[in-house]
């Protein structure tokens, strides 16, 4: 399953259990965290979470979206997604960096601009639910 259809399935899901998706963006936190049926990733929030590392130190990086600790891992995935480990990563340099929040990124741990996809694809849903009724 690709990375789109990944998305889509876990919004149908929260869409699903929640009702219609609303026009309001970003989506609420508390909405997509409490999503929590579904044992695939799901976005823990619609923006990067702008986060100071350190080089001398060792990160989990929550690649499941279940942590209630992102952007970091909590072992939430142990039961909520099982299949989705976190990433562990070593920074190269001491600074500030952006860390997905979405959980599209091509690049993790660090945001690439995907969740421009996911607001457009947000967007998309809630436009054509308004036309449909
Ligand atoms: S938050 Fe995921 S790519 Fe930006």
């Amino acid at each position: 399953m690709n990375p789109g259809s990944l998305a889509v399935a876990a919004w149908r899901g929260c869409a699903q259990t929640f009702g219609r998706p609303r026009l309001l963006l970003p989506v609420s936190t508390l909405k997509v965290q409490t999503c929590l049926q579904s044992s695939e990733r799901v976005p823990a929030a619609r923006l990067p979470y702008r986060v100071k590392v350190s080089s001398e130190k060792r990160y989990a990086w929550c690649a499941c979206g279940h942590s209630q600790k992102q952007p970091f891992c909590d072992g939430a995935h142990k039961t909520k997604a099982p299949s989705i480990a976190p990433l562990r990563f070593t920074p190269e340099k001491s600074k500030a960096v952006m860390l997905c929040a979405c959980k599209e990124t091509k690049n993790p741990p660090y945001c690439d601009g995907s969740h421009f996809k996911v607001i457009f694809q947000d967007i998309k849903k809630s436009v054509k639910g308004i036309f449909k009724s």
